[in-house]
């Protein structure tokens, strides 16, 4: 169904590959927001939600927009001006939620890890013991590192040193391909995007929010129709193919895929000499690997070649290495559905162009 040719594999940690039953059902005719055919497909999506999110109490929102929606609608809904809020910061997103919070009026105490790693819970216990903060906000995976934060752990601690502090989790990069238990784990709320492991085009902000149940979407999830904005149809059309196949198969076996696939990338990168940003395996995300550059090659000496070769990886973000890695994305189809080969082409056009730009590393 895709006209485009010539396609290069878009294997960057966000947006990833999508089903093409993704696609063609973003292609419904026009059809009213309120119409009795689509008030089920809203809704069951919903639903479908709650599972992926291993939620019963948490009321799922579904709202046109981005990641970065869901850092806004958490600054302006649940922080007053001049209240605190604790960010654990373990790369560029931490600092941009930070930014956000303040525009809001938070004071922001950031717990800042040193690059490739995550704010340790000494360090977290430590910040929390200083003041009441009114939230902590988690980067369950920071896109611009790849380090992966133990939620589970630090939720825990916060529970026991400051319980009615809201435990805030941006899963932006993480939803759908790491384990995230909203009601085990105590987790107030999770803010996430489409385009990532959730496999859906740009435009959709998914939020969790633990505690209220908002009238609209209780509406739909109840197969009730209720005038909020239009919200955008096509979309959740996607969506709701999307979470269908996603939650077909035990989420378990989901999370599992990915850890798989993701230690045979950083397994074969290694293999090639290629060192890592994350400090250790057991704090690296599953759905992309952040890897630096062997000495004597830069971005622009591997992205176009790679690119070349027809697949599409991401440069350095963080603000201070940034220039000395790039990023791969490995969620989604590109890693439940094995033969597509992405995994493989992309570790190939890796292992072909450094040989090619002298990198003796690679054999
Ligand atoms: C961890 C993280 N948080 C927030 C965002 C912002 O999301 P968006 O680009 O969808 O607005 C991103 C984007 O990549 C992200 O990776």
């Amino acid at each position: 169904m895709t006209s485009q040719k010539n396609h290069k594999l878009c294997m960057v940690p966000g947006p990833v590959e999508f089903h093409e039953d993704v696609l063609s059902s973003m292609s419904t005719l026009a059809i009213s927001h309120v119409s009795p055919s689509f008030i089920p497909v809203f809704g069951e999506s919903i639903e479908l939600l709650r599972k992926l999110f291993f939620t019963n109490k948490g009321q799922p929102f579904v709202i046109s927009g981005s990641g970065t929606l869901g850092w806004d609608m958490v600054s302006s809904n649940l922080i007053e001006p001049g209240e605190d809020v604790l960010v654990l910061n373990s790369g560029y997103f931490g600092d941009s939620f930070t930014v956000c919070l303040e525009t809001y009026g938070a004071k922001v105490t950031q717990v800042k890890a040193e690059i490739g790693d995550s704010p340790s819970l000494e360090a977290i216990k430590e910040a929390l013991s200083t003041k009441k903060f009114k939230a902590i906000t988690i980067t369950h995976v920071d896109t611009s590192t790849g380090v992966l934060s133990d939620v589970k752990a630090i939720s825990a601690l916060v529970k026991q040193i400051s319980p009615e502090t809201l435990v805030i989790v941006d899963g932006v990069c993480s939803v759908g391909s790491e384990e995230i238990r909203v009601d085990e784990w105590g987790i107030d709320i999770v803010l996430t995007a489409s385009q990532k492991a959730i496999g859906v085009p740009p435009g959709l902000c998914i939020l969790i929010a633990s505690e209220r149940a908002i009238v609209i979407m209780n509406a739909y999830e109840n197969r009730k129709a209720m005038y909020f904005a239009t919200p955008p149809v096509q979309l959740i059309y996607a969506l709701h193919t999307s979470l269908k196949q996603i939650t077909s198969i035990p989420l378990e076996k989901r999370f599992q895929q990915h850890k798989d696939v993701s230690n045979h990338i950083k397994n074969s990168l290694e293999e090639l000499g290629l060192k890592f940003v994350p400090k250790t395996r057991e704090i690296s995300a599953n759905g992309m690997t952040a890897v630096y550059y062997p000495d004597g090659i830069k971005a622009t000496d591997l992205l176009p070649k790679v690119a070349e070769h027809g697949v599409v990886i991401a440069g350095g973000l963080h603000k201070i290495i940034g220039p000395k890695y790039f990023r791969v994305g490995h969620m989604g189809i590109s890693v439940t559905e094995p033969h597509r080969q992405h995994i493989e082409k992309t570790i190939e056009a890796l292992r072909v162009n450094l040989k090619e730009l002298g990198y003796k590393g690679a054999n």
